[in-house]
């Protein structure tokens, strides 16, 4: 296990002096959980879907900095993040990512790449099979977006890759959007979740060896439970099984 005490101390002074602008962002104990796992993964790249702010964009991109430190990644260590929008969806005077580029000395803010307006679906313009070994999703909460997140991202992450969601308990804390609770939940897998919130808001997978095998435990879990967001047809034909019924 590897002694975390000076990186935590560190995600406490960035959590501390985020901007004043921020909303959205993922909460102190989720960046200390997120920053603890991506260290102890130690991935050279580490993959986000839903940019929003980019206070978590830092938050990885400082794991990867201290891995590094420690020696545990080299030092080409990179954060790979999309977003579906261009523009931070709470002001759109700021482009998504922003925190994470006033937050970061340029030193490593460019160990960064956003792509944007871009969504799961174009990891494959990035990443070959087998190639992502972290991944966190904080993108659209509805069911079923976290799943078809994970389906877009199946083929291109490593057998026993570790996947953070976030918002796996959104509607205890009194939001809409079960998407990421139905996922982490239903999902037959090894798991932990965050420490120190009354209620834990986000979690770890492991893949299994044969993740093949979970694409359809991942289809059964999108097509089983109530829809709670829009997803186009040509969403839904890239990442379902021909003869689902996708709900609205
Ligand atoms: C809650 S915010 C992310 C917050 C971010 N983790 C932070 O700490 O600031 C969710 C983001 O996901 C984006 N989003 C929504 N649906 C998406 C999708 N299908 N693919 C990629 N990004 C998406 C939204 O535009 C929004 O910026």
């Amino acid at each position: 296990m590897t002694d975390l005490t000076e990186g935590l101390a560190l995600v406490r002074a960035y959590h501390e002096s985020r901007p004043s602008w921020l909303v959205g962002n993922i909460g102190y104990h989720d960046a200390r959980f997120l920053f603890t796992r991506a260290v102890e993964a130690r991935p050279s790249v580490a993959v986000e879907i839903g940019t929003g702010s980019g206070f978590s964009t830092g938050v990885l991109c400082s794991a990867l900095a201290y891995a590094h430190e420690l020696g545990l990644v080299g030092s080409d260590f990179e954060v790979v993040t999309y977003d579906v929008s261009e523009r931070f969806y709470h002001d759109p005077s700021r482009a998504v990512g922003d925190a994470a580029r006033e937050q970061l000395p340029e030193a490593l803010s460019r160990h960064i790449t956003f792509y944007s307006p871009a969504t799961a679906l174009h990891l494959g313009e990035r990443f070959g099979d087998d190639e992502i070994e972290f991944l966190f999703i904080d993108a659209n909460h509805g069911h079923p977006w976290p799943t078809l997140d994970l389906l877009a991202a199946l083929s291109h992450l490593r057998p026993r890759a570790e996947v953070v969601l976030h918002d796996i308990n959104l509607p205890s804390l009194g939001y809409a959007g079960a998407g990421a609770k139905v996922l982490f939940d239903c999902l037959p897998v090894e798991k932990e979740v965050s420490t120190g919130d009354e209620v834990p808001n986000t979690g770890s997978l492991r893949l299994p060896e044969d993740k093949e095998g979970l694409r359809e435990e991942l289809w059964r879990i999108a097509l089983t439970h109530p829809w709670e967001a829009h997803v186009a047809d040509s969403v839904k034909a890239v990442l379902l099984p021909q003869s689902a019924e996708g709900e609205e």
